[in-house]
């Protein structure tokens, strides 16, 4: 209450007075001088003698800051001058204030010019500068960078940023219209983010006191990722072998592709080339994992090898290429065939061995063991299965045939693979032995003697001869006739004939008493055959005898 009282006071005298206030007494110190520094000598200055100085009552307006000293009259520093408090940012700063003397009363004016001093480095507000900077940008592109704040004024002030020696960026140092001085960062290189994904630099503000004071702050480059690197598949060619007839979705493999781009750029999706073929229709892709499956049932026998051609593609427009080469292996599916590639299935029986009855062709769409194929007859038969060359057999005859023991065969053909386990075929042919008249008509008695009754009838059949011809057809169709007898020709004519059918022997008259005599014939047996015709003369002998009574009897007698 007293001081505002006094202060008042002093304002009302000052205001009094000041017209008569000659030119202010001027000093200059600069801040944050030591407490009881000396600024000048007030009482020399207002022209007071050291003497009369305790009488005057020197004192000072401004008496925070400054204060008299009674016994030297020098103006002292009382507190500690922040020309930054005082003054903030103004280029010029000075304390004003006056000064009094008592005895009689006087006012001057005193102006203490503040000088700076470099009591400020420069400051970041934000000590940490994050930037993200894509790897597309081009050098020259800049990036300005918030001002450092310096509280001193003029020389001491900020006055230049510098970062540290690097690669890829240069810094200047800008004024913006407000006169502060702000960094700008210079791409002077490109970046790489796949080489380099982050920049740290350190920036540095100056200003320009002496000595210079500094402070830094820290810039943390992120590279962000531009689509600027293609696919690569981890093979060019990827190898393959799979077995046949898997079920559908059967892993085949799995081809991979890598991208050195992030995120989006590095998001590869995998396609068939060229696709849909009939090919790739039988092959499912998983575009995003590149797991490659099948699609159908593979048949090496229709296909033993295929070449896939698989497409990488990242997020952009980068693509890769590659190849996959699946193999099929064989499996043992095929059983053999046979065929016959000519075949007489009439067969004469008088062929000579080794003749050709077949040609005989075996194949089986297997490959390898699996196709390797082994041909045999099953039954006993008097043919063989002759190799001929890779693949062919013949059929020939290896024993004698006769038609009139066996006429047909059912000849059955296995083929067998070597496959494991094997697989085979039957192939079932008949083969029909065709005569040649190779037997004779054979009598069933050497010989036949028949006893005829007296008084018979005149054509009365008096006996039958039988021959039998294992041929067949007109080759064992056998006619009879009489080819000698011990009458003579003409006679014979009228005493008996030959059904040349069926051998029944007819009396062509009525035998009586007179005529009683035997007498013999010779009956021949022909078969048809033809061309040669082969008829044998077997010679027998009829005797004709006759007896009281009217009973026939035939006998066997022992050949001659
Ligand atoms: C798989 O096979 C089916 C039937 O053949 C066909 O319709 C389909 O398109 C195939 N899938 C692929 C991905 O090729
Ligand atoms: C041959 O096969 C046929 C038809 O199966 C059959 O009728 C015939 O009796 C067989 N022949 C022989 C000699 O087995």
């Amino acid at each position: 209450m007293e001081t505002m009282k006094s202060q008042v006071l002093f304002l009302f005298l000052l205001s009094l007075f000041y017209g008569a206030i000659s030119q202010p007494i001027l000093y200059s110190i600069p801040e944050e001088l030591a407490k009881g520094s000396r600024v000048g000598n007030l009482a020399k200055d207002l022209g007071l003698s050291v003497q009369e100085l305790p009488a005057r009552k020197l004192r000072v307006s401004a008496e925070d800051y400054f204060n008299v000293s009674v016994k030297s009259g020098d103006l002292l520093v009382n507190s500690r001058i922040d020309r930054e408090k005082i003054c903030g940012r103004k280029s010029e700063c000075a304390l004003e204030f006056e000064t009094v003397t008592e005895n009689p009363m006087n006012i001057f004016h005193v102006i203490v010019v503040i000088q700076d001093i470099n009591d400020n480095a420069p400051r970041f507000i934000a000590k940490n500068i994050e930037l993200e900077i894509c790897e597309s940008a081009l050098p020259g592109v800049k990036f300005p960078l918030d001002s450092a704040q310096d509280a001193d004024v003029g020389s001491n002030s900020l006055k230049v940023y510098t970062i540290n020696a690097n690669q890829h960026f240069s810094l200047s140092t800008k004024e913006s219209p407000d006169g502060s001085k702000y960094p700008e960062l210079l791409l002077e290189k490109p970046l790489d983010r796949e080489h380099q994904s982050s920049h740290h630099l350190i920036l540095t503000a100056i200003d320009g006191g002496d000595p210079p004071l500094s402070s830094t702050a820290q810039i943390w480059i992120k590279v962000t990722d531009a689509n600027d690197n293609a696919p690569v598949f981890s093979q060019d060619i990827y190898r393959v072998t799979l077995q046949e007839n898997m079920p559908p979705g059967t892993s085949v493999l799995r081809v991979t592709a890598t991208d050195q781009d992030e995120d989006v750029n590095a998001q590869i999706t995998y396609a068939f080339l060229n696709a849909p073929t009939s090919t790739s229709l039988l092959f499912n892709l998983d575009p995003n994992t590149g797991d490659i499956t099948t699609n159908g049932t593979l048949d090496f026998e229709e296909r033993s090898r295929y070449i896939l051609g698989v497409e990488a593609k990242d997020g952009g427009v980068h693509t890769a290429h590659c190849n996959v080469h699946i193999e099929i292996v064989d499996e043992n599916d095929n059983a053999p065939e046979v065929t016959f590639m000519s075949f007489s299935n009439y067969v004469p029986e008088d062929s000579d061995l080794g003749t050709i009855i077949a040609l005989i062709k075996v194949t089986d769409k297997d490959f390898g063991q699996n196709g390797l194929v082994m041909c045999y007859i099953q039954e006993e038969v008097p043919f063989k299965l002759e190799f001929t060359s890779k693949n062919y057999y013949k059929l020939v005859i290896e024993k004698a045939l006769n038609r009139e023991e066996i006429s047909e065969y059912n000849i059955t053909l296995t083929a067998t693979d070597k496959g494991k386990p094997p697989l085979s075929s039957k192939t079932r042919v008949t083969l029909h032995i065709t005569d040649v008249n190779d037997n004779a008509p054979i009598f069933q008695q050497t010989s036949y003697t028949v006893h005829v009754a007296e008084n018979n009838l005149p054509g009365a059949s008096i006996a039958q001869v039988r021959a039998f011809d294992p041929d067949s057809g007109p080759n064992g169709q056998v006619s009879y006739s009489i080819v000698a007898s011990d009458l003579e020709p003409r006679a014979l004519l009228s005493y008996v004939s030959v059904s040349p059918q069926s051998g029944v022997v007819f009396a062509q008259r009525a035998f009586d008493h007179e005529q009683l005599r035997a007498f013999e014939l010779t009956l021949q047996a022909r078969d048809q055959g033809s061309p040669a015709l082969s008829a044998n003369v077997i010679p027998h002998i009829l005797f004709l005898a006759l007896f009281p009574q009217t009973s026939t009897s035939l006998r066997s007698a022992e050949p001659s």
